[in-house]
Parts: C-alpha cells; sequence; structure tokens
C-alpha cells in the first residue's frame, strides 16, 4: 500500500487526559496516557498527512513532523478545537475529556479542619466537546470519537454514536488493564455510523492506529 496515502489531508487528533483544578495544588483527572492519541499522530504523519496534535498533561515524546498544542482543561480543549477544526478534514478524538470539572477553583489550598471527617466537592458539567464539533462539521469533515466503556460496551458506544453525531466511534474496553488506559497494547471495535463495524486483535497502540486509518481512509476515496 501506498505510504503517503494520507498526503493533503489535514488530520487533528487530542490525545491525553484533562485536569480539572480544585486549587492550586490539586485536580480531578483520569487515567489516560495519550499513547493511543500519539500512536495515532505518528501513524497519519508517516502516511503523509498533516497533522495537529492537541496534547493534554502528556509526557510522551511528540511524534517527528506533528504540529503540538498543549492544553490542560477541558475547557481549554474547547478553545483549541474551535480554533482548529474548521480546518480540519479528519478529527480524532482520543482524549480522555472530563465530563465534569469543580464548580468553585478555590484560590488558597483547601485547607483540612482536624474535626473534618467529609468534603463534599460540588462539580459542574463540562460541554461535550465531540458533539459541539460534530454538530459544526461542514461536508467532507469526518469526525471520530472515542469510547471508553467498562460495561455495556457496544450499547454504550452505540448511543455514543448517535448521542455525539460521530461518524466513528472507536470503541475502548478499559475495563481490562491489558489494553485500556497506559497499556502498550489496545483491542478496539470501529464502529460506523454507515453500519460498518470490525473488532480488532488484541495489538500494539500503533499497529492499532494503523487499521484506524486504514477503515478510515476507505470513507474518502
Ligand atoms: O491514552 P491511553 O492511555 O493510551 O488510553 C487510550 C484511551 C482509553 C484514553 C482512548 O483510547 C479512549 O478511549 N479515549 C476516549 C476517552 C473518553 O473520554 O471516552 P468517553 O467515552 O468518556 O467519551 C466519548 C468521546 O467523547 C471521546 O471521544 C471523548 O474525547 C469525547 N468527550 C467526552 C466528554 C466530553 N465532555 N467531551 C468530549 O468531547
Amino acid at each position: 500500500t501506498n505510504k503517503q496515502d494520507w498526503q493533503g489531508k489535514r488530520v487533528l487528533i487530542t490525545a491525553g487526559g484533562t485536569r480539572e483544578d480544585l486549587d492550586p495544588v490539586r485536580y480531578l483527572s483520569n487515567r489516560s496516557s495519550g499513547k493511543m492519541g500519539y500512536a495515532l499522530a505518528r501513524a497519519a504523519r508517516a502516511h503523509g498527512a498533516e497533522v495537529t496534535l492537541i496534547s493534554a498533561n502528556v509526557t510522551l515524546p511528540t511524534p517527528p513532523g506533528v504540529q503540538l498544542v498543549r492544553v490542560r482543561t477541558a475547557q481549554d480543549l474547547a478553545a483549541q478545537l474551535q480554533t482548529l477544526f474548521p480546518q480540519t478534514d479528519v478529527l480524532l478524538m482520543a482524549a480522555a475529556v472530563s465530563d465534569f470539572r469543580p464548580a468553585q477553583v478555590a484560590p488558597q489550598k483547601i485547607k483540612k479542619a482536624a474535626e473534618d471527617a467529609h468534603l463534599t466537592l460540588e462539580l459542574e458539567a463540562n460541554p461535550d466537546l465531540l458533539k459541539l464539533v460534530a454538530t459544526q462539521k461542514k461536508p467532507g469533515q469526518l469526525v471520530v470519537g472515542f469510547a471508553a466503556e467498562t460495561q455495556d460496551l457496544k450499547q454504550n458506544a452505540a448511543r455514543k454514536l448517535v448521542n455525539k453525531k460521530a461518524d466513528f466511534i472507536i470503541l475502548n474496553d478499559v475495563g481490562n488493564p491489558q489494553i485500556g488506559f497506559n497499556a502498550d497494547d489496545n483491542q478496539v471495535t470501529i464502529i460506523g455510523a454507515n453500519g460498518f463495524e470490525t473488532q480488532t486483535p488484541v495489538e500494539s497502540k500503533a499497529a492499532i492506529a494503523e487499521r484506524i486509518l486504514a477503515v478510515l481512509k476507505k470513507t474518502f476515496n
């Protein structure tokens, strides 16, 4: 196959996990390492695409030839998506975006009194960024979401495909530590709004990235 078969395609990838600050020293986040999103960025670049990688709190080396944009919070990520999505042909939303953030960010470190046995945090919802961009999609733009699930995998992924108006959902079973967050391997089910569905074997995230790109490539021939 032609190694440069994504030449001319502008690919925007999100990777890592957002951090939602509680106070100057604490945050809420998740276990995403960014490995899956970075593997996609490396693979898309190797296939000749013009790749921008929005990276949320990832410590991995930047893949060569990839434009890197660092973000911290879901709100930072939202702002970058609004700027970059209009110039994108294919969006791959591999980042684990916090669904909620603390309703207030305390300006000073939250103190514990000796008698305190509980602390209640009030959270408010972050917007659904994938849904927001998918709603702004123009003809020719492809929007690919990911789903990190621990139960009722297929049903939950199918619901996200519809609710978030994505063209594809890449379903990840994050209940299995061999293939989920921070693992070097993965196994995904690629589900298309067009009825396409395929499950990959367990392979390196680099190999999974190649499979995802091969499926997507077929939609724009
Ligand atoms: O980074 P690794 O350690 O390699 O792990 C890879 C991974 C498991 C993080 C990745 O493959 C994965 O599954 N990413 C999606 C994580 C996630 O947030 O899934 P979700 O099911 O909560 O969200 C569904 C989709 O909506 C995702 O594309 C997410 O980016 C997006 N979303 C979610 C919430 C929100 N407020 N806005 C969003 O856009």
